[in-house]
Parts: structure tokens; sequence; C-alpha cells
């Protein structure tokens, strides 16, 4: 069940990021609160602002002080202090809040440095070379829900050391814990339940028959002398899991998206191979999924708004990535653009841990891909869906290949 929403009229007093305008085009309001707000207000969710602009979200990024990562997806409800309370949070590192967040993150960098991430890549490139045989010889292939959506579960599936027939529940858990925020507090608790347990068990099993995965290490490990709350354990699973999926799933099938729609980067991309890490930068800024929240510790102006205690915060890197106040022809998709340092990984003490990864798998899919195909175009721009929530990315895209 969910709870019926007003549509929007004004963003800039009313926005909603599951109002379906946003899930489909968030750019133009986006565009327009910048030039009107810049920092757009909210009631809905218990109340929340919008800093549209690079210098806004970069300034509450940046300010652990007045802002916590207690929790970071928005809801109805304020989360759960009772079930790990700050500064660790339901998920560590990405819900810790100084000076714990650096002792949790410190602990999971090594999993993602360069060395154990690139030692991924041939299984990648496999795994989506199989992928796309499975679709072979069809006309039309759907590039997010025949090809995209798989690639990301298979490998943190991996990492984790989960077995290899969960891979569809772990989308399901990210659909949960992602895209129910329009949902009541009480059936979102519920809807939770399961996926504790079945965290609980991994660690259960891993506990029986430990081996070289992420899980063991992650139960092996220690803080000064210490090994971790069991619920930090599966906290920081959880973590992995659910920013390791949509998100890069979203990127890979929005880059697709694009490429099926602009013949002429398509021809370059496949031409010119040297074209790919600028071009991985634009695919990333200009289509960059991920938004996440924080929560005002106090009341305070800030920005010029009176936020009050527990406000959301939506820090929206997307739209900080397109200010054409810090970058020329921001609103332009240049494959080749040298200069690109964007926001789509987030900044400050939060910076995506995982970046390493999620630039081998989008490099990894799109020369895969076009490998295979070296022209494609979208078979039915209207039957394109996208996520809503804050992991933004297409969920249907029917391509025709042939
Ligand atoms: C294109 C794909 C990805 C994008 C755009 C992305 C984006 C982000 C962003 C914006 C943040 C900052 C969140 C905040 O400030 O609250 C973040 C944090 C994080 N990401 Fe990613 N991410 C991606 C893929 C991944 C992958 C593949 C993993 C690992 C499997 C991962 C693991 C993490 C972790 C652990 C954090 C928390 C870091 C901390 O709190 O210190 N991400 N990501």
């Amino acid at each position: 069940m969910t709870i019926e929403k007003a549509p929007v009229h004004d963003f800039a007093s009313d926005w909603d990021h599951s109002d379906p305008e946003w899930v489909k085009d968030p750019y133009p309001i986006w565009d327009d609160l910048r030039q009107r707000c810049p920092v757009a207000h909210t009631e809905r969710y218990g109340g929340g602002w919008f800093p549209a602009t690079h210098a806004g979200v970069s300034a509450v990024a940046n300010d652990t002080e007045h802002f916590t990562s207690r929790t970071v997806v928005i809801g109805n409800g304020r989360p759960m202090e009772d079930a790990l309370p700050a500064p660790i949070g339901v998920a560590p590192p990405i819900t810790s809040d100084p000076p714990f967040h650096q002792i949790a993150r410190r602990l999971i960098l090594p999993a993602f440095a360069p060395g154990p991430v690139n030692a991924l890549e041939p299984m990648i490139r496999s795994l989506c070379s199989d992928l796309l045989e499975r679709v072979a010889g069809q006309e039309v292939i759907n590039a997010s829900s025949d090809y995209a959506q798989f690639i990301p579960p298979s490998v943190i599936k991996r990492m984790l050391g989960f077995p290899e027939q969960d891979e569809d529940l772990f989308r399901e858990f990210v659909h949960v814990i992602l895209e129910g925020i329009d949902e009541p507090v009480e059936e979102r608790i519920e809807k939770f339940a399961p996926i504790e347990a079945y965290f609980q068990a991994q660690i259960e099993e891993h506990a029986q028959n430990p081996r070289e995965d992420l899980t063991t290490f992650l139960m092996n490990a220690e803080i000064l002398g210490e090994k971790l709350e069991p619920q930090h354990v599966a906290g920081t699973m959880i973590l992995v899991l659910v920013a390791g999926i949509d998100t890069t799933w979203s990127a890979i099938g929005a880059s697709l998206w694009h490429l099926a729609q602009n013949p002429q980067d398509l021809e370059r991309l496949v031409n010119e191979p040297d074209l790919m890490p600028f071009a991985i930068e634009e695919f990333l800024r200009f289509y960059a999924p991920v938004t996440m929240a924080r929560l005002v510790k106090q009341d305070m102006e800030f920005l010029g708004c009176s936020m009050k205690q527990d406000d959301w915060i939506l820090l929206g890197f997307p739209a900080a990535n397109r200010d054409p106040a810090v970058l020329e022809r921001a609103g332009e998709f240049i494959i080749d653009r040298k200069e690109n340092r964007h926001l789509a990984f987030g900044l400050g003490i939060h910076r995506c841990a995982g970046s390493n990864l999620a630039r081998l798998e989008l490099r990894v899919a799109i020369e895969e891909f076009i490998k295979r195909y070296p022209r494609f175009e979208l078979a039915e721009p209207s039957a394109v869906t996208w996520a809503a929530g804050q992991v933004r990315g297409p969920r249907s895209i029917p391509i025709r290949v042939a």
C-alpha cells in the first residue's frame, strides 16, 4: 500500500522526488529551481529541503557538524534510533557520523581498492558476454531487463559470497529499501524483517563455512581489538548490496539508453576506443543516478533557509553536475569532455567507496555491448520506464539491434 499524494504544482515550495514528472524527467525541474530558489522546500515526508546548485549541495555534503547521515534514504518516518544509534547507524559507514565514520570506512576500503577490483574484470567480461549470448538472434532486446539489471547483482553476490540462485531476491531487497518510500512506516518496517533475516542466515552460514569473501572478512574484522557488533556486520553487508546494485544498473542502463538515441556518439565510441575513459565520466556526470539524504541536527539558518531539527536535505548530486555556474555547456552531453570533475560519486567524507568497481562494471558492460552491437537504436521510446526514488535509472529500454 502506498500513501495517496496530491500532485505537485510548484517544485520550489512542494518538491517530491517520487512525483511522476520528477521521475520521468527531473532536469527541467532542477534547471528551473536553480534559477528561482535555489533551495527548494517541501512539507512532504515531514519536511525537507533540496539544494539544486553545486554550491548548495557541496555546502551540505561537506558539513557534518550541522547535518547527520543517520539515515540517507527519505521516508515518511524518521530512522529507528534504537536499531543502531548514531554515530554508527543502520548501514555503516554510509549512516555513520564522525568520528566513527572514518573507522567503519577504513575497514572496507581495501576490498574496493584498484587491485582486487581490477582482478574482477575477466569475470565481469564473461558475464556480460554470456548475458548477450542469451538474447542472441533477437531483433529487439531490453538493455535493462535482459542485460544491465543482471550485471551488478552477480558481481556483488560473488563479493559477499552469497548463493547463486538468490539474485532475484537482491533486486527485491533493493526495491523495498530504495523505492518503497511512499509506504506507511509500519509497513516498511514489516518489509525489512525478511531482509534482516536473510542477512542473519548468511552470517550463520558463513560462521559454519568461512571462506574468502567480504562477509567472512567483516565477521573477523576488529575495531580496537573487539569484533564488530553483529548489527555492524549485517548493516555493512546490506549497504554493499544496496549501494552496489541499483546504482550501477542505473548507470549502465542510462548510458546504453543515451547511445541508442545518439548514433553519432555510438559511432565515435565504436571507432575511437580511446574515447572510452572520457565517455564513462560524461555518462556518470550527465546521468548521475544517485541522490542521498541528510537530516538537520538542530534548528538553524542555513543557505538562507530556516531549517528545523530532523528536516530532510536531499543532496542532488545529479543536479549539481548540470550547474552552469561551475561547468561550461553543463546542459550538453559532450562525449569527449576533458575537464569533468563531477559529483556523481558524491563528495566529502562519504564519497563513494565503490567508485573503482562502478567504473569497471560500467566500462566493461558498454564495451561488450558495443562490440556485439556496433549499431542499435531505441525501439520504442514510450516504453522506457524509470525507477522512482533516490536512485534513478531506466528499468525498461527496448533496443533494436538488428
Ligand atoms: C555508478 C554507480 C555508483 C554511484 C553513482 C554511486 C554513488 C554514490 C554516492 C553519491 C555516494 C555518497 C553517499 C552520501 O554522500 O551519502 C556513495 C557512497 C557509497 N557507495 Fe557508491 N555509487 C555507485 C556504485 C557503488 C558500488 C558498486 C559500491 C560497492 C559495491 C558502492 C559503495 C558505496 C559505499 C560503501 C558508500 C558509502 C561510503 C561512505 O559512507 O563512506 N557504490 N555512492
